[in-house]
């Protein structure tokens, strides 16, 4: 079999050609995406380092510094700057690891082989595949009348069995932010692993509170808070892929800990072998550029236009979920069925999310969204609106 060489401009062509068929971030029409296109000099980092495999730190002894520093850094953010931990792929990755530290643990000091996990409705569907992946049960907890974690009715559902419960800050369909610090009391209480999943919030909520919104508190400044999930791919303005898991105790890394016998380290806590140095990279450029006051200025920019955008909405009838928290905005119109107003708007070249729960419009209103955009926007609804 032959596998022919093509010529380098006849590659890049054929590439181009399948490119046009994505969607641009820059035409800011992408409203229902937390992903959003990084900043041009953390991309440019992360071609530097794109041979760097953090999988074989021994090897990479710089880039393995540069993850420890966006460690550092994000756990300063996160109030505890001796967190221990890495940079991963996503949110995905970083919420895999926490459930398996939390397993792992209740495996070698409570005897707890296949335990159950204590998270609300509203939480990523990566918890399914993390605990798919260990056999473990996910006792789902309902929300409130404000879509967040029902308090009253977690500790009914602990047992000698629980091994975690999950709170999120920043939740993926409403942006909403659980009673962390009630759960925080009570993993306290009943001795249990609490992980905060922070992939969206984390890089939004510390800056807002520093700028004086009231918002709860969800980090490490909770002593029941055992580890965060943040992700530098969404809010941080880091490239795909770039998640970050943070641990309170260095202990969570070793019980996940297997020998990696032919490798430069002899131990790896890490779900992936081989990992790029490039995410860690690029990350504490970002961080290290924008600085915490670059981030708060955006944050504070994006809730700015959630406002303007839920003000337009109401004006023109159409019905909020619930009050934003952060830069998610979720809607419906009294007299037109979600769906169609989703297709309706898909003709108009708009793509927007559905959320499940409740059935609405979802939109996340990320950097690449300028006013501008939402003013187009909010005229095409009303275009809609009168037709129907
Ligand atoms: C709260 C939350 N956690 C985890 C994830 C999973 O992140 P990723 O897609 O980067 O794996 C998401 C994704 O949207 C999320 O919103």
């Amino acid at each position: 079999m032959e596998y022919e060489s093509i010529a380098k401009e006849k590659i890049l062509k054929k590439l181009e050609d399948f490119q046009k068929y994505d969607y641009k971030y820059s035409d800011g029409r992408i409203l229902g995406s937390m992903c959003t296109s990084a900043h041009p000099f953390a991309k440019k980092i992360f071609y530097k380092f794109l041979d760097s495999n953090l999988g074989d730190p021994g090897l990479f002894k710089g880039t393995k510094a540069i993850e420890k520093e966006v460690i550092k850094s994000i756990g300063v953010l996160l109030s505890n700057e001796n967190a221990y931990g890495n940079v991963v792929t996503g949110g995905t990755e970083a919420n895999i690891m926490a459930i398996r530290a939390a397993r792992n643990f209740a495996r070698k000091h409570k005897n707890i082989e296949n335990g159950e996990i204590i998270l609300p409705k509203s939480a990523h569907f990566s918890f399914k595949k993390a605990t798919d992946l260990m056999n473990l049960k996910i006792i789902e907890i309902e929300l409130d009348d404000n879509y967040i974690m029902d308090l009253s009715s977690i500790e009914d559902n602990i047992s000698s069995n629980t091994i975690a419960i999950v709170g999120i800050a920043g939740t993926t369909e409403l942006g909403l932010i659980d009673p962390i610090e009630e759960l925080s009391k009570i993993a306290i209480k009943y001795n249990i692993y609490l992980h905060v999943d922070a992939a969206f919030g984390g890089f939004s909520i510390p800056f807002l509170k520093n700028s004086g919104y009231n918002l709860p508190n969800f980090d490490f400044s909770l002593k029941g808070v055992s580890s965060i999930s943040i992700d530098p791919h969404k809010m941080g303005l880091a490239p795909i892929p770039s998640g970050c898991i943070l641990f309170r105790e260095k202990e969570y890394l070793d019980v996940m800990a297997v020998n990696s016998p032919y490798l430069t380290t002899k131990k790896q806590s890490t779900i992936v072998g081989t990992r790029l140095g490039a995410s860690a990279a690029a990350t504490l450029a970002i961080m290290d550029y924008l600085g915490f006051r670059g981030y708060e200025k955006i944050a504070m920019e994006l809730m700015n236009n959630t406002k303007f955008l839920k003000e337009n909405l109401i004006k023109d009838g159409y019905v909020l979920t619930v009050e934003p928290q952060l830069n998610i905005i979720s809607f419906n119109h009294p007299n037109i069925d979600t769906y169609d107003l989703a297709n309706e708007l898909e003709k108009k070249g708009w793509y927007v999310s559905i959320s499940s729960c409740p059935v609405s419009i979802r939109i996340v209103l990320m950097k690449h969204i300028k006013k501008s955009h939402l003013k187009e926007f909010i005229l095409d609804l009303r275009e809609i609106n009168k037709n129907y």
